[in-house]
């Protein structure tokens, strides 16, 4: 198999606004016509990471591991349609619940990409295309790392996923490490939490970070690092109150679509919210961190604050 060069893909600016048009055989010549393409990160709930294996025929890193799937808009696509129709063309999947997480591009010497990386969560079946890949698996965190600068996976996967998920993860588990010390002996709940925001806070650079205390029939405003906030919130109402009465983190990627969302700024584009339990099990708090940009919260965020919230029962 080959690839075809008569194949016509958009030509856009670094916004991604359409400018023209061209064929793949003029994209890939060193031309530096910039052209968008779709990345998919497929993550099954045990944070395991699906890659698929380019197969030998390709005419660019042949054999190599490399994000679960990629591939180019075609012309008069939007990213999302290009996204659908090449994870179901390369590994099966219709059902799946694509988060974008950001843009960036991707200069080479043979061509420049504005690559739209998205990333999903699923356990479902898998069938990598027979026809376009060499099989496909799910990697641990750890295979991935090992197998960094070993000539194994692509190097735009290697710098891909270092920049948007293993530098994250890495300082996760430093701040986990460092809220770990800060516990450790202390019993006053007020005095760990101003400390666990401002850690949170320092270490991920969130647009504002906080915790809400359930104080009779309502969530009321406890330490907190960012801007003024709301001080009390009634129970299901908003995102807070929401996870308060469903017990369960809520991750909103666009604030404006969640109903009843209750804007403290009107800066905040996403936000997540994670339920403190106290030891018997009863909510007595909730975190909540806001963001400026969309989507910023993904299953890591999720993850790692759930781990986070956890080491803080003992205290209540
Ligand atoms: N947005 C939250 C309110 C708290 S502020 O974001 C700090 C909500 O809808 O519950």
């Amino acid at each position: 198999m080959k690839d075809n060069q008569q194949e016509m893909f958009p030509i856009v600016d670094e916004e991604g606004t359409v400018t023209g048009k061209a064929t793949r055989g003029e994209c890939h010549c060193g031309s530096r016509l910039l052209h968008p393409v779709v990345h998919l990160h497929v993550f099954n709930s045990a944070g395991d990471v699906y890659l698929q294996k380019r197969p030998e025929w390709k005419d660019i890193q042949p054999g190599k591991w490399d994000t679960a799937v990629g591939g180019h808009l075609d012309y008069g696509e939007t990213p999302e349609e290009a996204l659908r129709r090449e994870v179901g063309e390369e590994l099966g999947m219709t059902d799946f619940e694509p988060q974008f997480i950001g843009k960036y591009v991707f200069d080479s010497k043979r061509e420049r990409e504005l690559v739209y990386v998205n990333r999903t969560t699923y356990d479902g079946e898998i069938s990598p295309s027979k026809d376009e890949l060499d099989g496909g698996r799910f990697w641990t965190m750890q295979e991935i790392r090992e197998s960094m600068g070993q000539n194994v996976l692509t190097p735009n996967f290697e710098r891909e996923f270092q920049q948007f998920f293993l530098d994250k993860i890495d300082k996760y588990d430093l701040l986990t490490k460092q809220i770990g010390g800060l516990i450790e002996g202390e019993r006053d709940s007020v005095a760990v939490m101003a400390n666990v925001c401002a850690a949170i806070h320092e270490t991920m650079g969130f647009w504002w970070t906080g915790f809400y205390r359930v104080v009779n029939d309502e969530l009321v405003l406890g330490p907190f690092q960012g801007p003024v906030a709301c001080m009390h919130i009634s129970f299901g109402k908003g995102v807070c109150g929401t996870a308060w009465r469903e017990r369960r983190t809520i991750v909103v990627p666009d604030v404006e679509l969640f109903p009843g969302h209750i804007a403290c700024s009107s800066l905040s584009r996403s936000e997540i919210v994670v339920p403190v339990l106290s030891e018997g099990g009863h909510v007595v708090a909730v975190l909540d961190i806001d963001s400026k940009a969309l989507s910023a919260f993904d299953d890591i965020d999720r993850r790692y604050l759930e781990g986070i919230c956890m080491m803080l029962s003992p205290l209540f």
